[in-house]
């Protein structure tokens, strides 16, 4: 691996641009081949093996592109296919995903404490976080809720108004959530509604730390790089922002999740399979 090669992110489709933009907050020299699996999204509702399959594909596809790094910025693909990628890519490149990382900020703060997670149907009843956090046999009271309208309303650009934060007062409500302490954010979506869950705990006068999974990954991230003397000093090559299939929404929405909106360049990576 050297310093110079870009870091791959990959996610079913433009949410995973939240991570991208964390990414790039914590380490602006680095280039970023940013790969959305338009084609396929949602993968929130897909099953495992499919999920599986499209993961294993996209990573050779970052590895053809000299990534040092591959980083899984969606949950639902870190939770169905982490392990078969870390495999599949073995010592080419370094393999992140969201939810390592985010398991060990829940070790290093909240021990014995109750943690919550929202996320997709898959990300909930894959159930990797769970086992992750029960692994660390810390005392932590772990619950999870899948919160699958979040994902559309999100994309239809229903956040900050009256029906967002009717939506979300009603998932916050659940009975499961009451009385966490910390609140795992565990979607690429959810860092957009961010500041409506805040305020739905700060009117309830509770304390309730969100832990945004992009920001936990983008940290770790930038450790590693840190660490094995592999952050570029330079930035020569510009950031790449491509997709399995190409909509004038698809790049629209590149200004939500990205903070600006870029250009999204198609490319034919399901071509070989159908
Ligand atoms: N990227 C997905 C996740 O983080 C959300 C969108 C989808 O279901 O594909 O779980």
């Amino acid at each position: 691996m050297k310093s110079n090669q870009p870091i791959g992110i990959f996610d079913s489709g433009i949410g995973g641009l939240t991570v991208a933009r964390a990414v790039k907050k914590a380490l602006p020299n680095e280039s970023i081949i940013y790969f959305g699996d338009t084609a396929h999204l949602p993968y929130g509702d897909k099953s495992t093996a499919a999920i599986q399959a499209y993961s294993v594909r996209i990573a050779e596809m970052l590895l053809r592109k000299k990534c040092k790094v591959i980083l899984i910025a969606c949950n639902s693909a870190s939770s169905a296919a982490y392990d078969l990628v870390t495999e599949y890519v073995g010592k080419k490149a370094k393999v992140f995903d969201v939810i390592n990382p985010t398991v060990d900020f829940i070790r290093e703060n909240y021990q014995s404490s109750k943690v919550g997670l929202i996320g997709t149907k898959q990300t909930v009843s894959a159930g990797v976080y769970r086992r992750k956090i029960e692994e660390l046999d810390q005392e932590i009271d772990f619950t999870s809720l899948a919160t699958p309208l979040l994902v559309p309303m999100i994309e239809e650009g229903i956040y900050h108004d009256e029906i967002s934060r009717n939506i979300i007062e009603k998932y916050l409500s659940d009975s499961s959530l009451q009385g966490i302490k910390s609140l795992i954010l565990g979607c690429t979506h959810y860092p957009i509604i961010k500041e409506e869950i805040r305020n739905h705990y700060r009117e309830l006068d509770e304390e309730v730390e969100i832990i945004d999974s992009a920001e936990t990954v983008a940290l770790a991230l930038k450790s590693f790089l840190e660490y094995h003397q592999l952050v570029n000093k330079e930035k020569t090559v510009p950031d790449q922002f491509l997709v399995s299939d190409f909509t004038e929404s698809f790049e629209h929405t590149t200004k939500t999740f990205f903070g600006e909106e870029v250009h999204l360049e198609q490319i034919p990576i399901w071509d070989e399979l159908g």
